[in-house]
């Protein structure tokens, strides 16, 4: 008998979702005038990605919306949050927009409402068009006018029936790990080009939102961050400040600017670069912002590192810490701390887990299911404890799984599954996991719950 989880404090409308991103899974690549990404790439360089995968064909969800949406069904969802891929929609990067790459979106849009599933759109998830990355990318201010562009004609098209957007997912990794650690597209390890992309990634943000609101009143728009707890790992003097600048970076670098603080004065003393600041900006990348998302993966536990990359603090393994097959440490209580520093600190008015989720190496055995029990207990585990953050006053309108379906874990390519839905990548032939049929158990009872109370 699974335990019951106490999910009451959870508001009786809450957003029970599966969350993906376009070049994760939509694949058809070259097709309707896609043009390239700055994935395709860096995924079709050689030894960029592990076994050399990339997103060409992914989960083929391009050519697969109905029955993945079938699926949402199955898995009982209320809400489903997806990205649109740039270089589909303004393969120039800069306009005209191509009607066939909005067109599916369009579809998606309409078929998701018809399912009784509310869209939660993202304009920006790491897919810059090539085009745009030859003329400087991210370090170059007009990126973010381009983006701004860019989701004013998404909003143009889909503003009457798509109310939630988010500009940008995960913009850390854009400029951490796409500009410092090169471990992602564009693949740079340049701090100058990290810092400055972090700038214009934030503008962005803030001038799409502007742009969003102007083209659709009354759009509840967001941004999404992947955010840490962050312990020292040990009492030296240097593994506090080494955590103080963790911190900094992981953390107050995105959420400080959005709250009209500016940027840590701290973390631009860690960089020394300075940054390329116009009169007026940041009151734009101070935009209101109608809800905040984490996505919460993993807490950091860090010592000092003198001779690393900025932040100069290094991630320490703990001993005997349950770990998923990303090798990232499993600790719920994350979850719960974030959402109340989100609150507390920052005094946000509503708050979704954008992300959450873990891979294993799951495998489909020979009678068609998949056993992942790992997966199971830590939905159930980081659900309670985002109920325990609701209780203690986090205003958490919705949670949503990463991820619907296994997919191109972007560097580790396709080995690690994170998906509530098992993929076979030969015939791309879909089956919900355990943690999948669990997720849905615990949707219902909260759905109970809920009429219980109509009652
Ligand atoms: O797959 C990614 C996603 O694209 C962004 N957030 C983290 C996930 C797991 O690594």
């Amino acid at each position: 008998m699974t335990k019951p989880i106490d999910l009451a404090a959870l508001p009786h409308n809450f957003a029970w979702g599966t969350a993906t991103s376009a070049y994760q899974i939509e694949g058809a690549v070259a097709e309707d005038g896609r043009s390239p990404s700055i994935w395709d790439t860096f995924s079709h360089t050689p030894g960029k990605i592990d076994h050399d995968d990339h997103g060409d064909i992914a989960c083929d969800h391009y050519h697969r919306r109905h029955e993945d949406i079938a699926l949402m069904k199955q898995l009982g969802t209320n809400a489903y949050r997806f990205s649109v891929a740039w270089p589909r929609v303004m393969p120039q990067g800069d306009g005209p927009v191509n009607g066939k790459g909005l067109d599916f979106y369009d579809q998606l849009v309409d078929e998701l409402l018809a399912a009784g599933i509310t869209p939660s759109l993202t304009v920006y998830h790491w897919d810059l068009p090539q085009v745009l990355q030859d003329r400087g990318g991210w370090p170059e201010r007009d990126t973010a006018h381009h983006l701004a562009a860019y989701a004013s004609a998404l909003a143009e098209r889909l503003g009457d029936r798509v109310h939630h957007w988010a500009t940008l997912n995960e913009p850390l990794c854009s400029a951490w790990i796409g500009h410092l650690e090169g471990r992602m597209a564009p693949g740079l390890t340049d701090l100058t080009a990290a810092v400055r992309a972090s700038y214009h990634l934030l503008l962005g943000h803030g001038l799409a939102a502007q742009a969003i609101r102007a083209a659709a009143p009354g759009a509840q728009v967001g941004i999404v961050n992947n955010l840490s707890t962050v312990e020292p790992a040990g009492e030296r003097p240097e593994d506090i400040a080494a955590a103080r600048r963790m911190d900094g970076h992981t953390n107050r670098w995105w959420l400080d600017p959005v709250h009209g603080r500016g940027f840590p004065a701290d973390m631009l003393d860690v960089y020394g670069v300075e940054l390329p600041e116009r009169p007026g900006d940041l009151d734009s990348i101070a935009a209101p912002l109608d809800w905040l998302g984490l996505n919460y993966y993993f807490p950091a536990v860090v010592a000092d590192d003198p001779s690393g990359p900025a932040p100069y603090a290094r991630q320490v393994r703990r001993p005997g810490v349950p770990r998923t097959g990303m090798d990232w440490e499993v600790d719920a209580n994350g979850i719960e701390a974030l959402l109340l520093r989100l609150t507390n600190e920052y005094g946000a008015r509503k708050l979704y887990v954008t992300e959450n989720g873990s891979a294993y190496p799951d495998v489909l055995s020979a009678d068609g299911t998949v056993d992942d029990p790992e997966r199971a207990r830590y939905l159930e585990k980081h659900l309670a404890a985002c109920a325990r953050a609701a209780r203690k006053g986090a205003p958490l309108a919705g949670y949503f799984a990463w991820s619907l379906l296994d997919n191109f874990e972007w560097a580790y390519g396709y080995d690690k599954r994170f998906g509530l839905v098992h993929v076979d990548y030969t015939t791309q032939r879909r089956t919900i996991k355990g943690s999948g049929h669990r997720y849905a158990d615990i949707i219902r009872g909260h759905r109970g719950r809920r009429s219980d109370h109509a009652a």
